[in-house]
């Protein structure tokens, strides 16, 4: 069994965001606490994982390998469903090895790791890439980087809904639309799905313009048979990936002082940082109404102190 008992994850709590630049603008925010799931399954990997999951189920695998880098939060969160569900779980990593908190859980969480070297990891968009893999483990199924693809913007459209379920505790009957951190985009994809356009899904871009988020959303949205997907990217990478700056790290200490909001300088905080960016660029009208997802991520933070 690959799948958890329904209801098996807590729901995310969805809480008022109360900062002083948020209030100066009229803007309320809310956020949903993905990162409150779970204490290790956390943040929007196990909405990814979910569908990839069910199809494992269905061809009768095993287990599931994986790819992802010596900090990895999705194979992290895959580690911790293997050894919380019981099945098996092969990761193929980033470059050779290291010794990282996150390389460190998925030891311990009895992921069986292969190192595949820079020139190796490349290779992984290359055809004939998980041949040799599947060879070696015939009885796992593969599972795209970050739990991207279609499967995993479809577990998604749960996002929507844990938030759609909790608009009442606010005294809200409707928002106007989503703020979420982008690595590939599938979990944009995914919302801006399960909208059909209803609301518009802003993506603060944690990578480059050059990292094919725009044509991987593309064709993620091609599956669509609905209205029109509503969504625009925001370039909140700051430099590059993984560049972190002091303005950045000053952010994130008072963003979490003054609401209690523990956040990651990868994702969450670059997102939300972009996002007090644009409110104070007035790019919101007063009274817009915003639900920004906290995508987790936070078991990150260990690795990126020891940098
Ligand atoms: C904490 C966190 N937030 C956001 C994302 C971005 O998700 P996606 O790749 O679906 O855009 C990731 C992973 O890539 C992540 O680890």
């Amino acid at each position: 069994m690959l799948l958890p008992p329904p209801n098996w994850l807590a729901q995310a709590p969805l809480e008022p965001l109360r900062l002083g630049w948020l209030a100066d603008a009229g803007i309320e925010v809310a956020i949903l606490r993905l990162d409150r799931i779970d204490p290790l399954i956390s943040g929007n990997k196990w909405f990814k994982l979910v569908e990839h999951l069910k199809a494992a189920e269905r061809a009768g695998a095993e287990g599931i390998i994986s790819l992802g880098g010596a900090h990895s939060n999705h194979l992290h969160a895959l580690a911790a469903a293997g050894k919380r569900l019981g099945f098996k779980t092969v990761g193929l990593l980033r470059g050779h090895p290291q010794d990282t908190p996150t390389v460190r859980d998925l030891q311990t969480f009895g992921m069986q790791l292969h190192w595949l070297g820079y020139a190796g990891y490349r290779a992984r968009h290359e055809a004939g890439f998980w041949v040799p893999w599947q060879g070696q483990f015939p009885t796992l199924h593969a599972v795209p980087e970050g739990g991207g693809g279609l499967a995993g913007a479809l577990g998604c459209a749960a996002i929507r809904q844990q938030a759609e379920e909790q608009l009442a505790k606010l005294g809200w009957n409707d928002f106007d639309a989503w703020w979420l951190a982008c690595g590939t985009g599938t979990t944009l994809a995914g919302l801006a799905l399960a909208e059909q356009g209803k609301r518009v899904v802003y993506g603060a871009l944690a990578v480059p313009d050059d990292h094919g988020v725009a044509p991987n959303i593309e064709s993620i949205l091609a599956h669509a048979t609905e209205p029109a997907a509503d969504y625009q990217l925001i370039d909140a990478s700051r430099g590059g990936f993984a560049k972190v700056d002091q303005a950045l790290l000053t952010f994130i200490d008072q963003t979490e002082q003054t609401s209690g909001i523990p956040l990651e300088p990868l994702y969450t905080g670059k997102a939300l940082l972009a996002l007090k960016q644009h409110v104070e660029s007035g790019e919101f009208a007063v009274g817009t109404r915003l639900v920004f997802a906290h995508t987790g991520g936070l078991q990150g933070r260990r690795g990126f102190a020891a940098m």
